[in-house]
């Protein structure tokens, strides 16, 4: 069983993911943090919690940074996830509310706790890890594994020719993760890239699981529109889901273990390069089982009520 806690810029693909990780058998979601990225930080928090009363999980919710460690904040990816991140899907306001502890100080104390055990999926820009790792020195030792969306080796970028969007919008954060030493697996777009999601797909999980399989097709008509606007016109990418199957799937995944930096200046800021000093290595993932990780989604959310 993994012990995952998801660091999460919901959005659409933070939706499938954590609709995955509530169905995955193999996992027990001990909470999500939020950070900006997709939307605010504000609206993270509350779609957060959202999902997780959609899907019926108990689990806490800590709000994350408002902004990035050192850039000025960037505005919300609303062209890509809609205005509230969810597509066309109107705000609502959940039942719970987050944590009084903050994004880091739940991180910190949840590693502490689950010491050697807790996994940590961030599927956001890495601000709120970057801030657990400057709290803490104890932190990177405590976590078992950051199993990471975001990124990309030899596959270019998404927001920029160079950069990922996660990296791109924090890239000092992921400089201060990339350089912990904490044991690292990026899950970036070399992989994602070949995991493509179709509207028939999604036809499918609306079917076998109306509520939640739906609400996941709802949300895909503007992420699928966003997609054919720059020209791919084959499905939209799973992403963050590929990163939490990552946890709890890694033999799916394979490919070499780089030493990675993060350009943080110039035009080609947010790009992950191999690094030349002796900082520890990430296992950087350039090959994937594309089929089996888009059928273990599709199964895990059919199984869903
Ligand atoms: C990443 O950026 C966000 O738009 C997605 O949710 C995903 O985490 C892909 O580059
Ligand atoms: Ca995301």
């Amino acid at each position: 069983m993994v012990k995952l806690i998801i660091d999460t810029d919901p959005g659409i693909d933070d939706a499938m993911a954590i609709f995955y990780a509530a169905a995955a058998p193999d996992i027990e979601l001990l909470g999500l943090t939020s950070i900006f990225g997709n939307v605010t930080t504000d609206i993270a928090t509350r779609n957060a919690l959202r999902l997780l009363e959609a899907a019926g999980v108990d689990a806490p919710v800590a709000a994350g940074a408002q902004v990035p460690l050192q850039l000025p904040p960037f505005k919300p990816s609303a062209h890509v996830h809609g205005a509230e991140g969810f597509g066309d899907i109107p705000a609502a306001t959940p039942l719970r509310t987050a944590l009084d502890e903050t994004a880091a100080e739940f991180l910190c104390r949840m590693a502490r706790e689950h010491k050697g055990e807790l996994v940590v999926c961030p599927i956001g820009p890495l601000t709120n890890i970057a801030h657990a790792i400057q709290a803490d020195p104890e932190f990177v030792k405590n976590v078992a594994r950051i199993v990471l969306m975001g990124g990309s080796y030899q596959e270019g970028g998404n927001i920029t020719d160079y950069a990922e969007a996660n990296i791109y919008h924090d890239p000092h954060a992921a400089e201060v993760v990339f350089g912990s030493g904490a044991q690292i697996e990026m899950v970036g777009l070399d992989v994602t890239h070949q995991i493509l999601c179709t509207p028939e797909d999604f036809t499918a999980l609306a079917a076998a699981a109306p509520k939640l399989g739906g609400m996941l097709q709802d949300m895909s008509h503007f992420y699928l529109k966003f997609y054919a606007s720059v020209g791919k016109l084959d499905g939209c990418s799973l992403h963050d889901p590929a990163a939490v199957i990552a946890c709890s799937h890694p033999e799916l995944f394979d490919g070499p273990e780089v030493a990675i930096t993060v350009t943080c200046t110039g035009n080609t800021q947010g790009e992950t390069v191999a690094a030349d000093d002796e900082r520890g290595t990430t296992k950087v993932y350039t090959s994937v089982e594309a089929s089996k990780v888009k059928q273990m989604f599709l199964d895990r959310i059919c199984s869903l009520s």
